[in-house]
């Protein structure tokens, strides 16, 4: 397997299938790896950086988990042929702009990431494009997991049109532990109590699929979370596609929670299929 970490080792062009991550890998990553392993497109290529741009300040940029001798052992095992490990200088160069595509308004639906975390998705596209620019792949596999930035990523691919000539975006569903907790480099700072109560935004989401309506699915989740002692950013249901407000259960909808334990914030997705 290859390393890279200076962009003057980059080829033209990858034209393989690539899996950005920040690290800290796991279950999750590894089925995005397997599931581009599935594509005809090579090499397969990972990137683990930590991206400082979409960290707010006082977020977990510092104590954000990094191990890149374990990543880059169980990465290989998986499939990855290329990991891209850039410092955060090559990067963001001190005296270069690297510039933030237009957000889509998915991005900024009311009630969703950028209400609790404003400018993240600035700093999530900003990363993505400047690593589609740099390394030219065919596909690149999201994980549902992050279910907001999947529907981002996709805009933002749509609406750079030509940029990075075809490149299709494939999405692949969200791992988790036996008891329903989706694998999250973050779950490492659970200590053993938050980790039994986290398991109440899995459950919260199960109820919220089997209610009848956006507002019972709503109160559902509120009253799971309550009492798992977990304090809600937010707990909607939302159009699948627009992460728009719905009235009814008709079309495809999506139920999304992020909540907080102490100082870790947890998020979790789930369908809802559509009632008739
Ligand atoms: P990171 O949190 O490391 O996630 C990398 C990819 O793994 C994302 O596409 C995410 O949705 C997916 N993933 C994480 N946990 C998963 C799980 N339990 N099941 C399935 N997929 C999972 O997301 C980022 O990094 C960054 O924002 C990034 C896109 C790399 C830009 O910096």
């Amino acid at each position: 397997m290859r390393i890279i970490r200076e962009l003057t080792e980059l080829p033209p062009a990858y034209d393989g299938a690539f899996i950005p991550t920040m690290g800290a890998l796991h279950e999750g990553h590894f089925a995005l790896i397997r599931r581009a392993v599935r594509t005809p497109h090579r090499p397969i290529v990972v990137s683990i950086f930590v991206n400082p741009t979409q960290f707010a300040p006082g977020e977990d940029f510092e104590r954000y988990s990094r191990n890149f001798e374990e990543d880059y052992e169980k990465a290989q095992a998986a499939g990855a042929e290329v990991i891209f490990a850039p410092s955060v200088k090559a990067m963001y160069p001190p005296d270069t702009q690297i510039p933030i595509p237009p957000l889509p308004k998915v991005a900024r639906e009311p009630g969703l990431e950028e209400s609790s975390r404003p400018g993240h998705f600035e700093g999530v596209c900003q990363v993505v494009a400047r690593l589609f620019d740099l390394l030219k792949p065919r596909c690149a596999v999201f994980g549902e997991k992050d279910y907001q930035q999947l529907l981002v990523i996709r805009a933002m691919v749509e609406h750079e049109g030509e940029r990075w000539d075809g490149l299709e975006i494939i999405s692949h569903e969200t791992v988790r532990e036996s008891d329903g907790l989706a694998l999250s480099s973050r779950n490492v700072n659970l200590d053993t109590e938050q980790r039994s109560r986290a398991t109440g935004l899995s459950k919260a989401l199960q109820q919220a699929s089997e209610s009848s309506s956006p507002p019972a699915a709503e109160a559902a989740m509120r009253r799971i979370l309550d009492d798992h002692d977990l304090e809600i950013d937010y707990a909607v249901v939302r159009d699948a596609e627009t992460l728009m407000a719905v009235e009814t259960l008709e079309k495809p909808t999506r139920a999304l929670i992020a909540a907080r334990l102490g100082n870790v914030r947890l998020i979790d997705n789930l369908a809802i299929p559509a009632s008739i």
